[in-house]
């Protein structure tokens, strides 16, 4: 019967994987989950092992020293500053994990190893992809595309395999929808937070993202869902040595799912949102120029921001061969937040709000300043429509899916279960 080890077990990814795995008692005899932290407890066919995956190979092979499996679940993640420190620290997590697990002997009884990895393989973080999203879509590698941790992590894990006769399954999941405490992206906590603050300051829920986005498509991943691939594409004959998009299958807009999350808060999403705070902050803006005798450039205090990405988004590689040239999605793309949300987030009268909410409910008040703001800002405020395709998987038998605001709906729960949002009315 398959043993496993999961990396990143308290991660939004990994500790599904965890959970998933420990549910079938009868197909994984024995989960491994290794982290620095024990954030909860663990079912009894699982097993908790702290690991610090930047130490050296020696002190991970002493650590892993009674650490056995056939099939080993990469989901960790450490989130550095720059492309380049990325690159080098989520690479090097790997590649010392993986000449531990060849120190201990670990690796003779290893079947395959499956890496999560992102759409960021497309260079969604960039701009505009080509879309649909493909697997065989060309890596951005050259000197015009900064350094992609996800090719450098793929590159050691195809070697590594190569070298040692094992097989490799790769994820490419996207926007994940999931449950977790203090990991570094985690769009549905942050949401549930900006709701619950515009219900305490009796507000209406306006979509802080870019009013283009509020129209386009996106492709999000449940974490549960995510983790059943996983489990299935471990043990699936035709899943080795290739790399997948795990998306949920439905493709979804904030038109859609907006007027859900402020039906679940019990709020209204404001009617003219777009077109109401152009106009309301044009006012704030020259009012304020004016009382403080400054040119309206001078003035610091809007509430939005607009950032460049890229100087060229990720389809302009491919514009000749698609007859893209000149056209106007090969040029830079945006985020752009009607409200900003780290601004907003440092906002006196929103942190007091969050407050009194936490104090009355009593629940924990640093969740707030934990909360991912500027990852669920990049997350709302793109320019561009992201939608993968699950065409790959599905043709190799993947049946799995998950309605998006299903999967919003449910973590919500889990998190009011959790004591991390009161509970709803
Ligand atoms: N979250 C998203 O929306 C999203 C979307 C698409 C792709 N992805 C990708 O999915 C992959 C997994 O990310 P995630 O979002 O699931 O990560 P996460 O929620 O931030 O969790 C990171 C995990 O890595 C572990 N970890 C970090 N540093 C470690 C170290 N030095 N030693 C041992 N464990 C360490 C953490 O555990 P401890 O802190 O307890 O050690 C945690 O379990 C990444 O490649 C990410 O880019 C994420």
């Amino acid at each position: 019967m398959p043993s496993a080890i999961v990396t990143g077990a308290t991660g939004i990814l990994g500790r599904e994987i965890v959970f998933e795995l420990s549910k079938n008692r009868e197909q994984w005899q024995k989960v491994h989950a290794l982290s620095r932290s024990k954030k909860e407890d663990y079912p009894p066919n699982v097993t908790h092992n702290y690991i610090d995956l930047t130490s050296s190979v020696d002190g991970m092979a002493k650590d892993l020293q009674n650490v056995r499996a056939e099939y080993i679940f990469f989901a960790a993640y450490l989130q550095k500053d720059s492309e380049q420190e990325n690159w080098d620290a989520n690479g090097a997590m790997l590649s010392n994990f993986l000449q531990a697990l060849l120190k201990t002997d670990t690796i003779k009884g290893v079947k395959r190893i499956l890496l999560v990895t992102g759409a960021k393989q497309y260079g969604v973080h960039l701009g505009a992809p080509k879309n649909p999203m493909t697997e065989s879509d060309p890596w951005l590698t050259g000197e015009q595309w900064p350094p992609n941790f996800y090719y450098n992590q793929q590159t050691i894990l195809h070697k590594f395999c190569k070298e040692h006769g094992k097989e490799w399954v790769v994820t490419y999941p996207n926007d994940v929808i999931g449950t977790a405490t203090g990991n570094f992206m985690n769009l549905a906590t942050a949401t549930a937070l900006y709701a619950l603050v515009s219900k305490e300051l009796e507000q209406y829920l306006v979509f802080p993202g870019s009013p283009d986005f509020y129209t386009r498509f996106d492709s999000f991943t449940s974490s549960k869902l995510h983790a059943e691939f996983c489990a299935w594409a471990a043990l699936e004959p035709r899943a080795g040595n290739q790399a997948f998009n795990v998306v949920n299958g439905d493709v979804e807009s904030w038109q859609n799912l907006w007027p859900k999350v402020a039906s679940y808060f019990g709020l209204k999403v404001k009617p003219d949102q777009f077109r109401k705070r152009q106009v309301d902050e044009k006012a704030h803006i020259t009012d304020m120029a004016g009382k403080l005798g400054l040119v309206q450039s001078d003035v610091q205090t809007s509430q939005s921001s607009s950032s460049p990405l890229a100087e060229q988004s990720p389809i302009s590689s491919r514009a000749e061969e698609l007859g893209l040239q000149g056209h106007g999605i090969t040029q830079q793309s945006n985020i752009d937040q009607q409200i900003d949300l780290i601004k907003w987030s440092n906002r006196d009268d929103v942190k007091n709000a969050w407050l009194n909410v936490a104090e009355r409910e009593g629940l924990d008040k640093t969740t707030f300043e934990k909360a991912t703001w500027g990852f669920l800002g990049f997350v709302l405020g793109r320019n561009y429509d992201l939608v993968m395709s699950s065409s790959k998987a599905r043709k190799i038998g993947w049946r799995g899916y998950r309605d998006t605001w299903e999967s919003l709906e449910e973590v919500f729960n889990e998190l009011e279960r959790a004591k991390v949002l009161p509970k709803s009315e």
